[in-house]
């Protein structure tokens, strides 16, 4: 018996030595000190032993099995630091390794001059207000003083969703004008960027479809020499100090006086050149003193309050900032050109 108990012990620790791996060594410990194995066969032998004997076998089957434990875990402790080992080689990070640049998009110029636009209307206390595309007639039109027969309410400009004219795709961002009179608070100061539509031809400077963006302020003694000196630190703001610009007499149904605003084209500096179509200006926008008709329609007495409005291009405006000489560019979004600014 304890020849068989020494051959138990020797074959188990060669064996523990040797596992590979966790389940490995598991297998072994269940073969040799199992319930079911090698060791506890043994020692179910024991009741053929001498009284005198059967003592001294027993203590000497718990001794191996100490010493197997104690292989069986310091086997385990091998096998865990192997596998540290390994997974640290396995994940080694090798920082010199270049990296992969991610190919990053940018604002559309167009945006560019937008928010820019937006910082200097913000920092003057003014609201930035968004509004829907598809609008309807009576606040593009009737609420603007546009009177039935207005050229501007013609099929051949506008883009009508129904036959009663009723709803329709924006012409212009003014009827903005009166969901801000008709929504908030006097007094307002308000811009309104956003889409418009019309039946226009493509070409360098026409789409059917472009940008306007609104500007409204309603207070108390506001006069014309407010709207001149807001939009001529708007263009030196845009454009930069020492831009030149022009106030020339017009007519819209909703401002009166009116007026519209050129600046002095940039590649020409005012000789006229294909950019300005010769003329040495570049038209913005339109503007003028809200009509007295159009604040009584929103509930709003004219001899109380008083107010002026504009309308710019953004395209337009875009490209005096940027130098961009033909609309089309803003639009094809070829990719080499917009990655110039
Ligand atoms: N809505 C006018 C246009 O599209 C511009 C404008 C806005 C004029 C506000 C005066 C006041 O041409």
């Amino acid at each position: 018996m304890k020849e068989q108990i020494a051959k138990i012990k020797a074959e188990a620790l060669s064996a523990l030595e040797k596992a590979a791996d966790s389940a490995a060594l598991d297998e072994l410990r269940v073969k040799y000190l199992g319930k079911k194995g090698e060791l506890t066969a043994v020692l179910k032998q024991m009741g053929s032993l001498s009284a005198e004997e059967r003592p001294k076998m027993g203590q000497l089957v718990n001794e191996v099995k100490a010493s197997l434990e104690a292989a069986v875990e310091a086997q385990s402790k091998k096998l865990e630091a192997a596998a540290l080992e390994h997974r640290l080689k396995k994940e080694a990070l090798d920082v010199t390794v270049p990296g992969k640049v991610p190919v990053m998009g940018h604002k559309h110029p167009m945006y560019i001059a937008l928010d820019e636009i937006k910082e200097i209307f913000i920092g003057m206390g003014f609201t930035v207000l968004d509004g829907p595309e598809i609008e309807l007639g009576e606040l593009n039109f009737d609420r603007l003083n546009a009177e039935p027969g207005h050229p501007s309410r013609d099929w051949s400009d506008t883009f009508y969703f129904d036959t009663d004219e009723r709803v329709m795709l924006r012409s212009q961002t003014s009827p903005m004008q009166v969901r801000a009179m008709d929504s908030m608070e006097l007094p307002i100061r308000i811009i309104a960027p956003g889409r418009v539509y019309r039946k226009d031809e493509v070409d360098a400077t026409h789409s059917p479809m472009f940008h306007q963006v609104e500007g409204m302020v309603i207070d108390k003694n506001v006069t014309m020499a407010d709207l001149k000196g807001t939009l001529n630190l708007l263009a030196e703001e845009l454009f930069g100090k020492g831009t030149v610009t022009r106030f020339r007499p017009h007519h819209f149904p909703f401002t009166e006086p009116s007026c519209e605003m050129d600046v002095q084209c940039h590649k020409c500096g005012g000789v006229g050149c294909p950019t300005c179509k010769g003329e040495g200006w570049i038209e913005l926008l339109g503007a003028g003193m809200i009509h007295p008709r159009v604040l009584e329609m929103a509930g709003i007495d004219p001899n109380e309050w008083s107010g002026w409005a504009f309308g710019m291009g953004l395209e337009r405006t875009a490209m005096r900032r940027f130098k961009i000489a033909d609309l089309r560019l803003i639009f094809e979004n070829d990719v080499r050109f917009l990655e110039q600014f």
